[in-house]
């Protein structure tokens, strides 16, 4: 069974109904239209009067593709855009920015306007984005009503720390939309993965030569942090072991900071068999300084030999104890790419490789895509076109679930053989 999602498609042909309420950060919600549109959902906007006021109408028309809907009874009203057919067609209703005072409708199930009648009317999960002044939200009034939407169900995003618009310092500032996005995929995307443990790696190593230099590769830990973010919100339990990266670091994680192949070996040794699935994502330096200069290493000589001496493979070591854990490893490639990385999957007893040459532009390392082959235990291989990091890190997902199924059928029909 395979989940057929990614981080933009998550999104693909969803109904979600977009509430805005009157507050400053309205002016925000644009962008977050323009990024629903380009996941291919159908966006309808809903503003009320007091929106009105911070931004037009004809500002989300555009955005949106979609007439606005301003008012309870305009005589443009159809039977398609009507409160309670509206309501029944939305996969998810999102309010931002959500005021204290739409909250409090909400919170007493209030229908006096078009956006708190789609609300009452709606099924469909309801995402709130709080936004007002610091006293407001603190107010036991909000914290009362918003605990009661919750209680009911509602999600809720934010509200952020930081400087308001009333001129107050704290807490009451819309969450980014890049925040908001990420909590809409992650209520619509199937917790496919709910109840299992991933460990992830990711990055680069580093390896010290001595106190300013250090052996690394080009690893931007892009793939590794789009695997841990995507089985996340798929309702996995993720540990995430990272060497050095510039990235922020995904949501809802449990993650482990290393520096070196020595360390990320202990990490991830450490975890392994409590896991369901380990990937593999990292790229592990193979070799570390044989010695560490505790001093700088001064230019004295013209010429300097480094020894190096091999770091443990991490992924061979795993595959040697294997157990009933699904393993996922990655063949970054220069040359002789599918042989290559058939026989790494062979020697280091995975049950998944997915092999990229990283000589092609749009894979490998420090890119925002890649293009993978991902080759199967049983001899099956699945040539990907070129994607973005994101959508990949969910067809890995889809195709591990898709394997993992496949082994319990075979197991039980073994089984069934035999009885
Ligand atoms: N790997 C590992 N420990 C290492 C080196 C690699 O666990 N010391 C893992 C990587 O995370 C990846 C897989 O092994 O999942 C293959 O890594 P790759 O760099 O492609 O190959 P190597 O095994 O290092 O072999 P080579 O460099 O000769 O291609």
């Amino acid at each position: 069974m395979t989940a057929n999602l990614s981080g933009e498609n998550t999104l693909k042909g969803k109904s979600i109904i977009l509430g805005i309420s009157g507050g400053i950060a309205a002016y925000k919600v644009p962008e977050l239209v323009r990024k629903l549109r380009k996941a291919e959902a159908e966006v309808q906007v809903i503003m009320t009067k007091n929106a009105q006021e911070f931004i037009a109408p004809l500002t989300f028309q555009t955005v949106s593709n979609n007439p606005v809907i301003t008012e309870m009874f305009a005589p443009v009203m159809t039977s398609e855009v009507a409160h309670v057919s509206l309501a029944d067609k939305a996969d998810l209703v999102v309010v931002a920015p959500a005021t204290a005072n739409v909250i409090a409708k909400f919170a007493v199930g209030l229908a006096d306007d078009f956006l708190s009648t789609t609300v009452l009317a709606n099924k469909a999960p309801i995402l709130l984005a709080p936004a007002m002044n610091v006293n407001m939200y603190t107010n036991p009034a909000t914290q009362e009503n918003l605990e009661v939407l919750k209680k009911r169900g509602f999600y809720c995003v934010g509200p952020g720390k930081g400087e308001l618009a009333c001129g107050w310092e704290g807490k009451g500032r819309m969450s980014e939309v890049e925040e908001i996005f990420r909590s809409i995929k992650t209520i619509l995307v199937p917790k496919d993965l709910k109840g299992k443990k991933f460990l992830i790696t990711a990055g680069p190593t580093q390896e010290p030569l001595d106190p300013i230099r250090f052996i690394t590769n080009r690893s931007s830990g892009k793939m590794g942090y789009a695997l841990a973010e995507a089985a996340q919100i798929r309702g996995a339990e993720v540990t995430l072991v990272t060497g050095p990266t510039q990235l922020p670091l995904p949501r809802g994680v449990k993650v482990i900071s290393v520096d070196t192949a020595g360390q990320m070996y202990d990490a991830t040794i450490k975890h392994y068999q409590s896991m369901d699935t380990v990937i593999m994502a990292a790229a592990v330096a193979d070799y570390r300084p044989a010695e560490f200069s505790p001093k700088k290493i001064k230019k004295e000589k013209n010429n300097l030999t480094i020894a190096l001496v091999k770091t443990p493979d991490i992924l061979a070591a795993m595959g040697k104890k294997k157990g009933t854990v699904f393993l996922v490893g990655f063949a970054a490639e220069t040359e002789d790419l599918l042989a290559n990385a058939q026989q790494k999957l062979q020697t280091k007893n995975v049950d998944l490789i997915v092999a990229n040459d990283v000589t092609q532009p749009g894979a490998g390392f420090e890119t925002n895509t890649n293009i993978v082959t991902l080759l199967c235990r049983n001899g099956k291989s699945e040539k990907l076109p070129q994607m973005s990091k994101e959508l990949l890190a969910h067809k890995i997902l889809d195709k591990v679930i898709a394997l993992q199924s496949e082994a319990r059928r075979q197991k039980t029909e073994a089984r069934r053989s035999r009885n």
